[in-house]
């Protein structure tokens, strides 16, 4: 059992900022298991304990995974002083403190990307070690051949780049799905490089086994569900 302070547990559920909780507790509008909490330092486990705000009950929930569909020209970052987040798109009723993109899209990148606040079901998406496989539509500005297909197989090295082998399936004249484990920096775009092509527009459309939903706009988001949230970290890969 995990104590916490009422002002923290409240706080992170969204239900005001820290000091506007302090006033509300203040004036008696907050109650755990039904009595009157006097103090934000009050200590409830959060898991076990019911508040209720201004009578309404609470209903507490440690992390949250929400898919958004990334626009272009906003940042991967939980803040930024001049530029747009993704984070900022989130609508009201879903911000929380605590939330951060997990892994980055380029800002000109457009696509699935995960936002929660459990930092250990980021790490395993995000680590190599863990196999998740990410899913690109790519296109580029040159003619893909069979031969890129076997060079992006046998893993993309040069200079400073070394990849693990991907697996390239040619969709169109010069677009392609690619699939990687890997999140090393515009990866997708210098492993093209080293094919000699430029990205033109570059898309995420699966993490693990779970697909961008095709309804969300451009910016939209929504709540994982309970299937997704185990198949956003499967090892399962293939195009
Ligand atoms: N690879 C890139 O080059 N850019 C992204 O945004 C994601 C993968």
């Amino acid at each position: 059992m995990a104590l916490e302070r009422t002002d923290k547990i409240l706080s992170s559920q969204n239900v005001a900022s820290r000091s506007e909780i302090k006033s509300m507790i203040r004036s008696g509008r907050i109650l755990a298991n039904g009595k009157r909490v006097m103090r934000p330092e009050e200590k409830y486990d959060p898991e076990t304990t019911v508040f209720t705000v201004d009578g309404r009950e609470l209903e507490f929930c440690r992390f949250v995974y929400i898919m958004m569909n990334k626009p272009a020209g906003v940042l991967s970052a939980s803040n930024d002083k001049h530029a747009k987040t993704v984070i900022d798109l989130l609508p009201p009723e879903m911000q929380r403190r605590d939330l951060f993109p997990a892994g980055r899209l380029d800002k000109d990148t457009v696509g699935f990307i995960l936002i929660t606040n459990d930092g250990e079901l980021a790490h395993k998406m995000l680590s190599p070690k863990s196999h998740v496989y990410k899913l690109y539509e790519v296109e580029c500005d040159k003619e893909l051949t069979e031969k890129d297909v076997e060079a992006f197989a046998a893993g993309i090295t040069t200079g400073e780049l070394s990849c693990l082998p991907a697996e390239m399936k040619i969709t169109g004249k010069s677009s392609a799905l690619v699939e990687i484990c890997e999140g090393k920096f515009h990866q997708i775009k210098r492993m093209f490089q080293a094919i000699g092509a430029e990205v033109t527009a570059l898309k995420r459309v699966r993490i693990g086994e779970v697909y961008l939903d095709a309804s969300l706009a451009q910016g939209e988001s929504r709540y994982l569900n309970n299937e997704e949230i185990i198949h956003i970290i499967s090892r399962k890969h293939g195009i």
